[in-house]
């Protein structure tokens, strides 16, 4: 899928999930601004940035798991599987779909290149709830602030939190290397 129906697909699906959508935006400029760490993939990762949070939209909730449920409803779309997989992977999906029993559904897609997968997740705890640019360290306390400590977000993030702050450190140690194109 093209950049440009990707970007319409996920405005159309988040329509009335505005902050999701402006947050998905902002995803997008971090993909974009990743590009030459990313090479190849870049596009990928910018089609999966865009979409990442579709899983949200109405038309798309299943088993209640984001992650899952938007790389599904883009497998029925016919999106690529690259893309499919990173969607269904990113930030702390893994541990989310632990805590629900859904380890299985998430296997239905593969794990994606470490490298592009660290990407999109940086780029996902780069980004606020509303769109703004932020430190990943106050985006995960956000996230657990906003779920009750007994909520299957806040326990998911909780466990997440070093293996998801260490994917942040390898971007931006990339991000940083003089020699990079
Ligand atoms: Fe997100």
């Amino acid at each position: 899928m093209h950049l440009t129906i990707a970007y319409r697909t996920a405005e159309s699906l988040l329509a009335d999930l505005p902050s999701r959508w402006a947050h998905s935006r902002q995803v997008l400029e971090q993909a974009q601004r990743l590009s030459s760490v990313v090479v190849p993939g870049a596009e990928i990762l910018a089609v999966a940035a865009v979409l990442h949070d579709v899983g949200y939209a109405p038309a798309a909730v299943d088993t209640g798991q984001h992650m899952i449920d938007g790389a599904r409803y883009l497998t029925r779309l016919g999106v690529d599987s690259e893309v499919c997989s990173l969607v269904a992977y990113h930030s702390s999906s893994e541990w989310e779909a632990a805590e629900l029993g859904l380890s299985a559904e998430l296997a239905e897609f593969h794990r994606p290149p470490s490298e592009l997968l660290d990407a999109i997740t940086y780029c996902d705890l780069t980004s606020g709830p509303d769109g703004a640019e932020v430190d990943p360290v106050s985006r995960l306390d956000e996230v657990l602030r906003r779920y009750d400590p007994d909520h299957v977000v806040h326990r998911a993030v909780a466990a997440a939190r070093p293996t998801l702050l260490a994917m942040v450190k390898r971007v931006e140690k990339r991000l940083a290397e003089p020699d990079r194109p």
